[in-house]
């Protein structure tokens, strides 16, 4: 028997053919994934989990940048869920002969395939996909755009520690320029009421995004002080090159959370969507610290992608029509 979840959220259905990014989800549809990933982690708990709900659905994987949780999870989520998928990497493919995304996808569709998954270094890929092919798409994360899945686990993760998202204070701290999980989870955190703070140094905070709805704040003490989660982001070292900070140890001790901000801040809890660089954001016994929830959100990311992928096949309107 097919097993389809019954989410509590008012809507049954998601307003959208396909998830590019969280700035034009509504707050309803983001509790309704929310919800369903809830129902879908009660499967991954059962001594057998794996669900038969996508069935002849198939799901290819096209995957232009390196990636181990999102891809990883994505695979495992449609493989719990019954799909027959397709995973595609950059290395090997033709596109290394110079083949175009366009042709690349055309070419996957035309062996009939239903949905797809993409990470791509550039921003707006798999929007463009969206017109070059009639599958559901889904952003696995596009250049330093957004990356919808990343956030979305990230929520799932805060509601299992906090009643509500109105009032929770999240600070997100790091290289938020670069951020693609930054500006998911700005999008997605202030549409369910959170209040969030953005801190890093300068260089690396984006002029005006406070019009996105969030503080801004250089200094680390400021940013923790009253605060619920702290979601600290990788320095990405490929581009340190690019001079945005003066030395990883510097950054460390400006902006680095250590033991001792857990210490001062007892209710603190800490994320990050990885990869982590120990000793960078975090010092490296804050990772592996009781408080740090970075394990929940990576158990929490094969939930929340079997929700969206069941609720962007289109069985779930079928299933309330
Ligand atoms: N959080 C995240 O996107 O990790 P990967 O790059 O390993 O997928």
């Amino acid at each position: 028997m097919t097993e389809i979840p019954t989410p509590a959220s008012a809507l049954t259905a998601l307003n959208h053919r396909h998830l590019l990014g969280l700035q034009t989800y509504s707050a309803e549809e983001i509790r309704l994934i929310l919800d369903t990933a809830r129902e879908f982690r009660r499967v991954l708990d059962r001594p057998i989990r794996r669900v038969p709900t996508l069935r002849g659905v198939t799901v290819v994987n096209l995957f232009f940048e390196p990636s181990t949780r999102t891809r990883l999870s994505f695979e495992l989520a449609e493989k719990r869920l019954s799909a027959d998928t397709v995973n595609f990497s950059k290395s090997g493919s033709s596109v290394s002969k110079g083949e175009t995304l366009k042709d690349t996808a055309q070419n996957i569709e035309a062996m009939k395939i239903d949905m797809c998954v993409i990470r791509h270094a550039s921003p707006g890929a798999p929007h463009f996909l969206t017109r070059c092919v009639d599958a559901a798409v889904i952003n696995a994360g596009d250049g330093a755009h957004e990356h919808p899945t990343q956030a979305l686990l990230d929520m799932l993760t805060m509601s299992d520690h906090f009643d509500a998202f109105e009032g929770l204070n999240v600070s997100i701290i790091g290289d938020i320029t670069h951020s693609r999980v930054a500006r998911s989870n700005i999008h997605g955190l202030t549409a369910l009421g959170a209040n969030v703070t953005l801190c890093g140094p300068k260089t690396l905070i984006p002029v005006g995004i406070e019009h996105l709805g969030v503080r801004v704040t250089h200094r680390l003490d400021e940013a923790l002080e009253g605060c619920d989660v702290a979601m600290a982001l990788r320095i990405q070292l490929e581009r340190q090159g690019s001079s945005y900070v003066p030395s990883l140890r510097e950054y460390h001790e400006r902006f680095g959370i250590t033991l001792d901000h857990l210490a001062r801040h007892p209710d603190l809890l800490i994320m990050h969507p990885g990869p982590v660089n120990r000793g960078v954001e975090l010092a490296s016994e804050v990772v592996d610290h009781e408080r740090a929830i970075i394990l929940s959100q990576v158990t929490n990311g094969v939930a929340t992608r079997m929700a969206v992928l069941y609720l962007l096949s289109g069985l779930a309107d079928e299933a309330t029509s």
